[in-house]
């Protein structure tokens, strides 16, 4: 049985602001009265170390823990001690809870959510641990993994306009009112733009929401920024796996961020940039480059993608079975299995790739970039700054002659060594490598000319002066010295090695 939905009115809406203010119902307060151990837990999804700190506690965040995330019975008493302003009937009339006996029980999930300085609260469905129950096909998602990773690697800068496509309950329209002056939200979920307009409600700003397919809604209207976090799950379509609206946008294989990828140019302008997360496959006997390369092609648009994770078939399976509520060893998962792996091998399919996307519309008449980057380790925490840095560098470079690269008195930031690798006994490096300590993290080996120069690289010496004194010292042929590194060069300089 579907739940109702959470009901928009600013009054009540206030009060209820006040109330997890005061009850300390923030990340941070959250965080102490869980403690490290249960809150990890709940991340993984399990319950009962939260249950366990919750039950002897008696901070009203705990309440609102036991209430909002766990799904657990509340008693009115306690109810009513966390939220004095709102009340019980406040709490009805704005249908986040029902009476049941002595106690109240939620209708839907509320978490406070953070990023950098800001606190905001997120309603969405209730989720699996909280119900004990599998998914409904229209259920809406609170802040998962993929939001996060989403939110975390979009370049912030202050825009115009913003659009977030697959809104959801609306995570990274609450990113986007921070930066932009009107936020467009679409959803082709009824039940996802409630939430999406509570949720506006709720944390005080306010968004143009359209519902609609992907990008139907704002056809004809470009923007500065757009994001997406879109149902880019890829499922059998052959009805033996259920759909989950969340994570089914409903075309074959991958043909959701296909589209998305080559649509978005038409509604870029000039200098904007859209930020996404997908799945692509990998057809037997290609490379993921292929793929994700012939789709940033046709949209005419720059792009940056990071391929971040690669599964094979099973794994994927695995995955997304599981997502879906079943676990192994019950018939229903080994059909769902089944149909994944079938599904996969009608396309010949070997591998499925994850990453990020990042596409940017050129200001002037030139070639758009492609740089296609495996980057599968760690990467930095908050990596938006990253890609703007990243964005900016590569847009400069595509704009720049070899000639201009080598007139700037390029420097390497603080956290980027050069390490040596030396043998026992021998001064003579067996091979250089230049590391970068934030970001992504990538680590790049140097011949011995461009080991020469980034060992040189402070900012006192244009490129071109230190390659002429490198080509000097070494006793070598200036101009081939000059072709053999910059190639490299625009590398560092594109990744945040070198900067001016
Ligand atoms: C993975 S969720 C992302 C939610 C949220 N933006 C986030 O980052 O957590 C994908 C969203 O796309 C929506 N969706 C599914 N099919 C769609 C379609 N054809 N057009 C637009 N949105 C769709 C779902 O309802 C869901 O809200």
């Amino acid at each position: 049985m579907r739940t109702s939905l959470p009901v928009v009115d600013h009054d009540l809406l206030a009060l209820l602001r006040t109330d997890l203010i005061a009850a300390r119902f923030t990340v941070t307060g959250v965080t102490e009265v869980l403690g490290p151990m249960a809150s990890a837990a709940l991340a993984r999804e399990h319950r009962l170390p939260a249950e366990r700190v919750t039950a002897e506690s008696t901070d009203p965040c705990a309440a609102l823990i036991r209430l909002f995330a766990l799904g657990a019975p509340v008693d009115v008493s306690d109810v009513v001690a966390a939220l004095p302003n709102t009340g019980i009937d406040g709490l009805l009339a704005l249908r986040l809870a029902r009476l049941e006996g002595d106690g109240l029980v939620a209708t839907c999930d509320l978490r406070p959510y953070a990023a950098d300085e800001h606190t905001w609260w997120v309603a969405s469905d209730l989720s699996e641990i909280a119900t004990g129950e599998p998914l409904a096909p229209d259920h809406v998602l609170g802040i998962g993994g993929a939001s996060t990773t989403l939110a975390a690697w979009t370049p912030r800068r202050p825009v115009r306009r913003a659009l977030d496509v697959g809104t959801g309950s609306g995570v990274q329209a609450l990113h986007l009112s921070l930066d932009a002056d009107e936020v467009v939200v679409t959803d082709l979920s009824e039940r996802a733009l409630a939430y999406a307009s509570f949720n506006a409600a709720l944390n005080k700003v306010s968004w143009d929401i359209r519902r609609g397919s992907m990008l139907e809604p704002v056809a004809g209207e470009t923007f500065d920024l757009i994001v997406s976090n879109p149902p880019f799950v890829i499922t059998p379509r052959d009805g033996s796996v259920p759909l989950f609206e969340y994570r089914d946008a409903g075309g074959a294989g991958d043909a959701v961020v296909e589209d998305l990828v080559v649509g978005l140019g038409a509604h870029l302008e000039p200098g904007g940039v859209a930020q996404l997360i997908g799945n692509w496959e990998i057809p037997r006997g290609t490379t993921w480059r292929d793929r994700v390369g012939a789709w940033v092609q046709r949209s005419g648009l720059d792009a940056w993608v990071v391929q971040r994770e690669v599964q094979d078939p099973a794994q994927y399976a695995e995955t997304w079975t599981r997502d879906g509520g079943h676990h192994a060893g019950t018939g229903q998962f080994e059909a769902m299995y089944a149909a994944w792996l079938d599904d996969f091998a009608s396309r010949d399919v070997e591998a499925v790739g994850f990453g990020i996307i990042t596409l940017h519309k050129p200001q002037t008449d030139r070639e758009p970039f492609v740089d296609l980057m495996d980057v599968r380790g760690p990467v930095g925490p908050a990596m938006g700054a990253t890609i703007a840095a990243g964005l900016d560098a590569r847009v400069r470079l595509a704009e720049m002659t070899d000639d201009e690269l080598l007139e700037v008195a390029w420097a390497a930031p603080t956290d980027v060594f050069v390490e040596h690798r030396l043998s026992p006994g021998s001064s003579e490096p067996v091979d250089v490598t230049v590391t970068q300590g934030g970001g992504l993290r990538l680590r790049v080996a140097l011949d011995s000319y461009a080991a020469a120069y980034v060992g040189v690289a402070d900012g006192s010496l244009t490129a071109g002066q230190a390659l002429t004194a490198i080509a000097a010292l070494l006793d070598e042929d200036e101009s081939e010295v000059r072709e053999r590194v910059v190639p490299i060069l625009r590398y560092l300089v594109a990744n945040g090695f070198l900067i001016d």
